[in-house]
Parts: structure tokens; sequence; C-alpha cells
């Protein structure tokens, strides 16, 4: 055999293989693999593996003919693409993937992202409501089976999970995340991450997931989307970056930044976020993809020039891809050229999104995730469904329950089933769900009919519109037609209890729909009080994907439960909470106001100097005049339809030997059924050198607990607890007196204390 120049690189490539292994350091095979296809890269090569673009044809129809898609698929023929977003389907993926891998001189495949939210096809309840479960498991679980629904119809990337911490109920995309609290959102963001990606980034069952939105975009001022972001490094330190840090730890592959600016920055093109903590400190080996177009918006900004100046920012700044802006394609050969952006940077960046396309084995198989037999058998699949379910009922928080209510009986009760969003099939579905067929959830009133014991009769009461589509944000609120009261008034009136189902239609929350109202949409109010003068044994269902003000329902109405957007699944999870047969076990992940004037409040907010009133009537402390500064519900709460008592509460500080704080608590179901309790434990750090919340979650637990049954349940304080971020981002654990409570909510009074010393 003749040995050419590709045995040699071939045999240099094993004997470093083989060097590194037995040293156990260096760059690993796959890194061996990016260097050599980068070093046989075109600059022009290079700078398409940094372009996305969404998807521009109908690969299964008619090639396009002009225009941008033209320009586009030029792209792509020509290797200038590196990454695809919104082309789905087993057949549509091969076909995009076909040209990237056969028709450019390379062969370099395509990564294929997609918005898997909540789901794929098969929707799960909207995330904030599965924070409501504080189950990781389950929430790791939707997130696996939500890859796994993906990943056969050709998708190899999610942009999930959003990580960012939001305290603004009037923020559209609270939906998206996992509520108020860093640490529950840490954990969950972890959860998120391990589902999506599995053990085994290279099986075309997983997805790799996107920790977004780097970073702040939940503190954008006044709730209004895409607002400007101005916060201290106490807040970024210390609530922001944790679940991001977390996202990182669990082994997320790609990075997504952000459309708002922090403290000055476009956050697509600051370098202090993106390579001396993210790249820097933090050591994060995979790749930073910026956010639609948010490269481009840095002109709007008033950050860059022009084009070419923000491709120039951005690519130093360290976003290694360009979704859709195509400034990156149009713009940094030139750059290069010229020495405004080095080709180091360029090498960098490309490295990381090969690195990436290695891992997943699209090198060895382009076509792995795109076998339409698979994708026909794993839709909708029974295991999928069941899931769905599971996480649906695991979701729903009971926020009153006066006299026992509910459950409803089974048998031998008139039921009233009154509200639009009852016999909706597509709202329940909620934003974030592109690529589920429209009117496949599940309705209430299809759900109840299940349990057919009873007479069940239904009345509209008044219309809530859904709008077009996900992208054409067009919801039509209806603010004034009452012609369908009276037959619901009627319906109401003959009934033994009634059952109403108000709130947000899917599409009311979600991005670019930021509320200034956090009232039940419409005429619904209305609705719900001249039901209420009829017939007083009401039970709200409520559907929405951020807090509402209940107020005058809570005042009211005896039993009310948070529903959410529950998914494909929704009708199915709320009427087996109803009628009992899953007893209810969510706890609230944001606070829920009294008054939309309140809002952001959140529970882990700082002690003013003047904290409490003094005495009635005094004006100068912190307050409003005309509403109370707590919530309605807060962070935390939720019922269940038996009761715990926390008691025997033991703090073990052993801290000054072994560094560590333990803490029991026996919690007991005093009630007559099985129930599950989530458990929080919450600190405050008394006095710091930099001020501490007035409370804190560092643990919670789940606990199974049949009737009369007790259980201990104990939580370790750590360093890492213990501890918090100064304002130059340095982790500190100061001596000195704190005080601990477990308890059911954030609320809780269930208090001990100890002093670290
Ligand atoms: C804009 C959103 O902010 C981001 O979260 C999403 O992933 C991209 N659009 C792609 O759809």
């Amino acid at each position: 055999m003749k040995l050419n120049k590709y045995h040699f690189v071939g045999l240099f490539l094993i004997t470093l293989i083989l060097a590194c292994n037995v040293k156990d350091t260096g760059p690993s095979v796959i890194d061996l693999k990016v260097s050599n296809l980068l070093s046989k890269m075109t600059l022009e090569e290079k700078i398409g593996q940094m372009n996305q673009y969404n998807g521009f044809w109908d690969v299964t129809g008619p090639s396009p003919e002009g225009g941008d898609a033209k320009n586009k698929y030029e792209h792509l023929k020509k290797g200038l693409v590196g990454s695809m977003l919104n082309v789905r389907g087993a057949e549509e993926v091969r076909a995009v993937q076909k040209i990237a891998v056969e028709e450019t001189r390379l062969g370099i495949p395509l990564i294929i992202g997609f918005d898997v939210i909540h789901g794929y096809k098969t929707i799960s309840p909207i995330p904030l409501a599965e924070a409501a479960s504080w189950d990781l498991d389950e929430i790791k679980s939707s997130a696996k089976m939500a890859a796994l629904e993906a990943s056969a119809a050709g998708i190899n990337w999610t942009f999930a999970p959003m990580v960012d911490i939001s305290r603004d109920a009037r923020w559209g995309r609270v939906m998206e995340g996992a509520g108020e609290d860093t640490y529950l959102g840490s954990a969950i963001a972890r959860a998120r991450v391990m589902g999506f990606q599995g053990d085994e980034l290279s099986s075309n069952e997983t997805v790799i997931a996107c920790a977004k939105h780097f970073a702040g975009y939940g503190f954008a001022e006044a709730g209004r989307d895409y607002n400007t972001v101005d916060v201290g490094s106490s807040t970024l330190f210390n609530v922001i970056l944790p679940p991001f840090k977390a996202a990182k730890d669990a082994g997320v592959r790609t990075f997504m930044n952000s459309f708002n600016e922090l403290n000055g920055v476009p956050a697509s093109g600051d370098t202090y976020l993106q390579r001396d903590i993210l790249k820097g400190e933090w050591n994060f080996d995979g790749f930073v993809v910026s956010d639609w177009g948010s490269i481009g918006e840095m002109i709007a900004h008033g950050h860059a020039k022009d084009g070419n100046h923000a491709a120039e920012i951005s690519a130093n700044s360290g976003s290694d891809m360009d979704m859709e802006s195509s400034l990156y394609v149009n713009e940094l050969a030139s750059l290069v050229k010229e020495g405004k952006v080095s080709e180091k940077n360029i090498d960098d960046a490309v490295s990381r999104i090969l690195k990436v396309k290695y891992e997943l084995g699209l090198f060895d198989d382009p076509y792995k995730y795109c076998d339409a037999a698979r994708e026909k058998e794993v839709t909708g699949s029974k295991e999928i469904m069941d899931a769905a379910l599971e996480m649906a009922k695991k979701s729903i928080v009971l926020l009153k329950n006066e006299n026992n209510i509910l459950p409803l009986k089974k048998e031998g009760q008139k039921i009233a089933l009154i509200g639009a969003l009852a016999s909706d099939k597509n709202s329940p579905l909620g934003s974030w769900r592109i690529a589920a067929d429209d009117n496949t959830a599940v309705s209430v009133l299809e759900g109840m009919q299940r349990y057919n014991g009873n007479t069940l009769s239904y009345a509209k009461g008044a219309d809530v519109s859904m709008g077009k589509t996900e992208f054409i944000r067009e919801v039509t609120i209806n603010t004034t037609d009452k012609s369908e009261f009276p037959e619901a008034i009627a319906t109401a009136k003959s009934a033994d209890v009634v059952v109403m189902v108000l709130g947000e239609v899917g599409f009311q929350s979600g991005e670019g729909r930021s509320r200034v109202n956090l009232d039940l949409p419409g005429v619904q109010q209305e609705l719900l009080e001249a039901i209420y003068a009829v017939n007083k044994n009401l039970v709200l269902v409520v559907n929405n994907g951020r807090p509402l003000n209940l107020s005058w329902a809570d005042e009211n109405v005896p039993a009310v439960v948070e529903a959410w957007h529950l998914g494909t699944q929704s009708g199915n999870a709320i009427a087996q909470v109803l009628y009992g047969d899953y007893n209810p076990s969510g706890k609230l992940p944001m606070t829920f106001p009294r008054h939309v004037g309140q809002v952001p409040l959140y529970y882990n907010f700082k002690a003013t100097g003047r904290p409490t009133l003094p005495a009635p009537g005094i004006v100068f402390w912190t307050h409003y005049q005309d509403v109370e500064n707590t919530p309605l519900y807060p962070f935390g709460y939720g019922l269940s339809y038996t009761t715990f008592n926390y008691s025997d509460m033991n703090v073990n500080n052993t801290y000054a030997e072994n560094k560590e704080v333990s803490v029991s608590v026996m919690i007991k179901n005093t009630g007559s059924v099985s129930g599950k309790e989530v458990a929080q434990l919450y600190i405050r750090d008394v006095y710091a050198s930099e001020t501490r919340p007035v409370r804190e979650l560092k643990g919670f637990d789940l606990v199974d607990l049949a009737p009369g049954e007790s259980k201990l349940v104990e939580f370790t304080l750590t360093d890492e607890e213990l501890g918090f971020y100064s304002n130059k981002g340095s982790w500190k654990v100061e001596n000195g007196d704190f005080e601990v409570y477990v308890g059911g909510s954030s609320s809780t009074t269930n208090k001990s204390t100890f002093e670290l010393k």
C-alpha cells in the first residue's frame, strides 16, 4: 500500500491521542478532529459556520425563486450556513442537511435548532407551571420526553431552558422560566439541561440545550419586553447569574445571549458577560448564539454605528453564532481583513461550534435524526402522553378551598361548567407551542365529561379569542359583549356547584406580551361576579401564564385552583384534581400580588431602614397608602386536600467544627387523605457587610405522607447555602446571626436561629 498525506495525518493524530490518553491531559479526540478540520477551512467557510438562518424554504415544495430566500439557499449551497432554526420534520431536515453535506466543499453538517420550550408536538405545562411542581425528577422527565419527540423530528438543539429569574408579572415571558427564585431556578435549570441532553449527547433521542437569555432579560424595566435592564452587581451575582452557572455546571452545550442591554451594554456585545465571566471564569467550552437579529439591534440600541460595526462588536465580545441578522456572513470577512476582528476570535468561535457538532455525532451520521418511521412512532406516543399528564397534575396549585367544597363529588351533584376557556382546546397549549397542532389539548369540558356520574351542563358566558397564530400576535379580548351572560346565569342557578374556568388565553403571555393590567381579561371579572351573585358554591379554575390579581376571587369565591396553561393533557389533569383522583401539591414559584401596582413583588426582598409599621397611623414607613405590602399569595404557597403540621424543629450547629448546620423538622399529615407536601427551608442572614434578603430559599424536599403519618425531614446548610456574592463578585461566608424557617411557604413562621462563629 502506498502511503499518502492523509495516512500521515492519521498516524500523527493517533500518536497524539495515545500520548494525551497516557497523560490524561491535553486535547481530546474531538479537539483534534476540530483543529484538523479547521485547518482545511477558508475564512469564508469558517464564518459560514457562525451563520444561522431561519427555515427559508419549504424543502418539500418548490425551491425559492427570488429575494432573501434565494440568497439564503445560495449561501447554504456554498457552505456559508452552519445552523438553521425552524426547519422541522425528519424529511424536511434531511433535505436541508443533504445540501450541507452533499453539495458543499467540506460537507459539514448543519445543527438544527428549534424552540422546544415545553414539549414539541405533545405539549407539557408551560415552564412556570412545571416549576410549581417543585418536582425535579418530573421536570427532568418532561424535558426528556420533549427531547425524545423533537429529536425524532430532526431537531438536535433546543433553545431552552430559559433560566431568567423574573419578578415582574407584567413581563409576558415569566411563563417561560422557573419563576422568581434563584435557588429553585438553579435546581430546575439543572434538571432541564439533564433532561434534554441525557447522558449521551450523541444519542439520537436527546437534544442539546441552551441556557438563555444571557443575561438579565427578566429584569426589563416596568416588565416591558426588550426594555432596558439596569441592575446592581449584587443582584447580578446573587440573583441573575447563578441559574446560568448551574446550567453550565450541568453541562449545557450552548448559551443564548439577550435582546436587552445590561447596565449600558447590549448583551450581544457584552465582553464582560461572554468572555470574562462565561468563557473565562466559568470556563464554558460550548458556544454562544445571539438572539434573533440581536446583533443588528445593537444599532437601534445606540451601541453600534452600523451593521459592520455591530458584527465587529459582537464577534469580539464572544457571540459565536449570529441568529438571523446575516451580519456575520456579510461583514466578518472584511472585518478580519481590516484587522478589526482577529482570525483567532473567528477560530475560537468556529472550534466551539464544530466541537458541539462532533459531540452530537453529526459527522458520523448527519441523518441520524432524520428517520421518518421513528418520527411517526414516537410522536404523541403513550409514554410521552402519560408523562405530559403526570407533569400537568403536579403543576396545579390549590389556592383556596373553604369548607372543603373541593373535591367535587363523583355522583349526585349537579355541576355547571362556565367559561369559554372551559371548552377551549387550543388555549391550554399556551405560548411557545410552535410545532403543536391547533386544538389538540383536552379541554376541561372533555376532562370532566369522563366523570359521568353527575349532571354536567356547560355555558360559555363570554367569548375569549386566541388570535390567529403564535407569530401574528393578535389576541382579541372581548371587553363589551355580555350577550351570553343570561344563559350562563341560568345554568349556574340550577346547579349544586359551579366550576368557572377563566383567565388568559394561551397567547396572552409569552414573548412580546407584556401587560399593565393583571386582572382577569375582558368581561370575565364581570361574569364571575354575575355568576357568584346567583350561586355561591363556586370553584374558580384559573388559566394563565403569569401571576394575576385574584383579590376579588380570594375574598369571595370559596375555591380557587391555579391551573396555568397545562398543555395537551390539561383537561384530564384538571378534572382529576377537581374530582379528587389527584391530590394537588403544587406551590407557587412566583408571588401573586394584591394589585398590579405592587409589582415587582417577590418574597426575598431586602428590608429597608423602616421595615415595619411602628404604630398605627404613622406615615413615614415603607408602604403604600392604598394597598398593604403583603402579597395575596406568597411564593411557595399552595394547599392540599389534606393538612400538614410542622413540629420539633431542631438545629444542630456544628459549623465551628465541620462547617455544617443541619436542620430537621417533623412533618405530619393531619388530614384524612394521603398527600404530598413541599417542605421549604429559608434562611435569613440577619446582618452582613452587604445586606441580605429577609428570607432566602436554601432547601426543599417533597414528602409523601399517608393520613396520620409523620416523617422527619433533614436539611444540611454548608458554605454554599450560607454565603453570598459580594458586589465585586467574590464569594463570602460571614460569621454572625442567622434565622432559619421551615414550613409550607415563604411566609411560614416556624422559626429557629443559629450563629456562625
Ligand atoms: C427570540 C426569543 O427571544 C428566543 O428565546 C428564541 O429562542 C428565538 N427568538 C428563536 O425563536
